[in-house]
């Protein structure tokens, strides 16, 4: 794919303010403090503002460098088949999850129409290509009909490759993530909040009376806090135990002949129910394709995923020059269920929402109502089903592959204990959060470690995870 550019990590954007002279000397005082200013801060800091809460929000990078920014851009409750995969915790937590969901959605959907942000109606699809995938695509059936959706099963969907059937579910949407974040971002700087970029929170530290936040530029001291930033930064609430960072590839396609795609094709967003994933949808002129998920800094050629990604594009989908392609990572939690809520049981003046398994766009705003509602003192009805300790956490396996994971990179950090990339520092290889060793990642030119998912540019910067600091240069 060596005419596509490959969009590795963090990259400047014309939507953020920058880092420079935001904060005064002195530590900056607030009611609420958000840190992380994709989806999910976003919706909170402005549902707070509306409120008549006093509220600053802090970001690390910038609104293009958000897993938001760089999603697929479906706005959807069907989400594959997490449904089913949420119905073992009964059909209470699904109607929840649900509920929560279409919360989301809605909110969405009447934010976008006031901003001015198209929004278009899709049919969500979940394709079974295997026979093993009709099973779960039946889970999903079944469970929609257990909740009342108006899902239905389609023999021959229209999906470009071979599939065995589908579960569609009409009313979903989809939208241009950046641009929908763009605009929300903007929005809250036109109210008076002020977005931060290029803030790093390094430390958070409880008080008596709230918490202080040790940041890149200046100590921000606040009532309370919500930590929107994927996995919550170092060690709070050890919820990076019970998180696992997974990433996917993402490719924009030329489509020369739109009608050599299935009839019905572009008016529908699709995913299939197993491996390999496969998630499309039209963009604009542009057909969207992703997949290859991998836990970060366990796959050892991310580069041949995106070659097999390339590769099943040309074979079934009309297509002929890649557009672009990128990576982005997300966060899946131990019960499978986003956790939004206290970090620490009982202690309410720090919130974390993380745990959205790719699927945080309709998540995400729910996740802000959950929040806001919950700081304002109007929680909202289905909130408790996903608080971090609604249900008791289940680490263990996570932790056992964790654990060999770290033994492997410790054996092989023996033999060498620090990289270097041409041209650039010679770094440690040992992650700063909690020694897991780094591997290099060919593909995004990137030190990925394999233990939390923290990762750095070439020279040790960091760049995401649950790290706050870069690696050590040697
Ligand atoms: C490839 C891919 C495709 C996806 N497609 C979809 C989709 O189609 N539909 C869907 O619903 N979901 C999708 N998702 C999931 C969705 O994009 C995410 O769940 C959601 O965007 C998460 O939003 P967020 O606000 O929690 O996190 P983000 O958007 O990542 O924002 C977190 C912010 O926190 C900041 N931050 C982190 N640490 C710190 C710190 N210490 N100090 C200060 N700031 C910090 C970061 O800089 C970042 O800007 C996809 C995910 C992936 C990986
Ligand atoms: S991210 Fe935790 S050890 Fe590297």
């Amino acid at each position: 794919m060596s005419e596509t550019s490959y969009d590795a990590t963090t990259e400047p954007d014309d939507t953020g303010s920058g880092a420079s002279g935001i904060m005064a000397p002195g530590p900056l005082r607030t009611d609420v403090a958000v840190v992380g200013a994709g989806l999910t801060g976003v919706v909170t800091a402005q549902l707070l503002a509306e409120g008549g809460a006093n509220v600053v929000v802090l970001d690390a990078g910038t609104a293009r460098s958000t897993t938001t920014a760089r999603s697929t851009g479906k706005l959807s409750v069907l989400q594959g088949t997490r449904l089913a995969r949420i119905a073992r915790h009964g059909d209470d937590v699904v109607r929840d999850y649900l509920a929560a969901g279409f919360a989301g959605l809605g909110w969405l959907r009447r934010t976008m129409e006031d901003l001015n942000v198209p929004v278009e109606n899709r049919d969500d699809l979940t394709v079974a290509t295997t026979p093993e995938q009709v099973a779960d695509v039946d889970a999903v059936l079944a469970t929609c009909a257990r909740q009342g959706l108006a899902a239905q099963w389609e023999e021959d969907p229209p999906y470009p490759a071979r599939s065995l059937g589908a579960v569609r579910l009409p009313g979903q949407a989809q939208v241009d993530p950046l641009r929908m974040l763009s605009a929300l971002r903007a929005r809250l700087r036109s109210r008076g909040v002020p977005v931060h970029d290029g803030v790093r929170v390094r430390q958070v530290r409880r008080l008596r009376n709230g918490v202080a936040l040790r940041t890149t530029r200046g100590t921000v001291l606040a009532d309370r806090v919500v930590l929107a930033t994927g996995v919550p930064p170092g060690r709070e609430g050890g919820l990076f135990l019970r998180l696992e960072a997974g990433r996917s590839l993402l490719t924009t396609w030329e489509v020369p002949d739109r009608t050599a795609l299935p009839p019905g094709f572009a008016e529908t967003m699709s995913i299939t129910a197993g491996s390999p994933v496969r998630s499309l949808r039209m963009a604009g002129g542009l057909l969207m394709v992703g997949g290859e998920g991998f836990v970060v800094g366990r796959e050892r050629d991310p580069a041949r995923r995106l070659a097999v990604l390339d590769e099943w594009a040309r074979v079934h989908l009309p297509v002929d020059t890649p557009h672009h392609a990128w990576a982005a990572q997300d966060y899946t939690s131990d019960t499978g269920l986003p956790l939004v809520g206290p970090a620490v049981p009982g202690d309410e003046r720090v919130l974390v929402a993380t745990g959205y398994a790719k699927w945080g766009l309709t998540n995400g705003a729910a996740a802000g109502l959950a929040l806001a509602g919950r700081i304002l003192g109007d929680p909202v009805e289905w909130g408790p089903t996903l608080e971090p300790w609604a249900r008791p956490p289940t680490p263990s396996a996570r932790i056992a592959a964790t654990f060999g994971e770290q033994s492997t990179g410790w054996a092989c950090a023996v033999a060498r204990p620090s990289g270097q990339r041409p041209g650039v520092t010679r770094v440690s290889r040992i992650c700063p959060h909690m020694g897991g060793v780094v591997r290099w990642n060919d593909q995004e030119q990137s030190w990925d470690c394999p233990v939390h998912g923290s990762r750095f540019g070439p020279d040790g910067t960091l760049l995401e995870g649950p790290a706050t600091e870069g690696l050590a240069r040697r």
